[in-house]
């Protein structure tokens, strides 16, 4: 097809052509809201690079995820921030831990609204990895128990689907076992299939208090440089039960988003992580860039590559944009 025959810009010439022959249209339901629970009462204590978002005890948590609720979010996923770390992540596992005390009361409250646990120990030890540390290491097996007891702990509590974070070999298949055998068979896996090391974590891992206190992630985080190791990844995490698969970040990693998606039949979500809502909403501060222009175009951009949901720090201002 060629000028002088064919003219795109026929169908572009006004807006109902244009919704016609719309290809990618984000919707309120592609949209997962995180959130970071801590202990106390009346907490909001801002995070200071994702703009709009806060620590919150769970009084306050439910506030918000009654207003995602309302604005039709259908999922969010939750974070802990606890009181006391150890070397072992005891935290992450306890019957009475933040996240299990959250999710008890947003299941109380708001039975309908999807809750999914993000399970790590990262928050939750002193070293901040997310998993066992021996020596200077990271010990793999030792960790995938204390993996599945956390994933175990949240099912229990009631949460709807865990998102194992971690990245440690073989945790999908222990997660999947320990709630199978417990009789959490309905509860599905949402895996960190392929997760990059990445630098656009900054803004998260102040929020969390999870940065690693010696190292980097880089032994058990991929490589921001590999693409077909992200599809070892994600077979390896649908061969064992997963049954959502993640790519973690989203803007810089659309390639993958868009492989992953061709290469299998999973769903398939994005993460658009805090490095990439906090670029957005500084350029927007400092008037370089219209940020609800941005945002859109941003979600649109990570659907149309592929993602069938999006984890977005942008959840409710989205929702509410799509909503006018
Ligand atoms: C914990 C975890 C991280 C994020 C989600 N789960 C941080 C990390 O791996 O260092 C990042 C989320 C974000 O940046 O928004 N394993
Ligand atoms: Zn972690």
């Amino acid at each position: 097809m060629l000028f002088p025959d064919y003219r795109p810009r026929r169908l572009r010439q006004n807006e109902a052509f244009r919704r016609m022959i719309r290809e990618t249209h984000l919707t309120v339901d592609d949209l997962i809201l995180p959130l970071f629970a801590i202990s106390g009462q009346n907490v909001r204590t801002p995070i200071e690079s994702m703009p709009g978002h806060f620590q919150l005890s769970i009084d306050q948590l439910i506030k918000t995820a009654t207003s995602a609720k309302n604005l039709g979010i259908p999922a969010v996923m939750l974070f802990g921030i606890p009181d006391s770390k150890d070397p072992l992540g005891t935290r992450a596992y306890a019957a009475d831990g933040i996240v299990q005390t959250a999710v008890r009361t947003i299941k109380d409250k708001l039975p309908e609204l999807v809750v999914i646990t993000d399970v790590c120990l990262c928050q939750y030890t002193d070293h901040g990895h997310c998993g066992v540390v021996e020596g200077q290491t990271i010990d793999n097996d030792a960790s995938l128990d204390l993996l599945a007891r956390t994933a175990l702990s949240h099912a229990k509590a009631g949460a709807d689907m865990v998102a194992p974070s971690d990245m440690m070999d073989g945790r999908v298949a222990e997660i999947r076992n320990i709630l199978d055998e417990n009789n959490f068979s309905q509860v599905p896996i949402m895996s960190y299939a392929a997760k990059y090391c990445s630098a656009y974590y900054g803004p998260f891992r102040s929020a969390a208090d999870s940065a690693p206190q010696f190292g980097d992630r880089r032994t058990y985080q991929m490589d921001p440089a590999n693409a077909m190791e992200a599809i070892r990844e994600v077979s390896m995490d649908v061969e064992e039960g997963a049954d959502i698969v993640m790519v973690k970040p989203a803007l810089a990693y659309l390639d993958i988003i868009c492989r992953v998606r061709e290469e299998f039949d999973l769903p398939v979500a994005a993460y658009n992580v805090s490095g990439e809502f906090a670029m957005i909403k500084a350029a927007e501060k400092m008037g370089w860039i219209d940020g609800p222009k941005v945002m859109l175009e941003t979600l649109t951009a990570i659907k149309r590559s592929g993602a069938d949901m999006i984890l977005t720090y942008f959840a409710i201002d989205a929702a509410k944009a799509l909503k006018a």
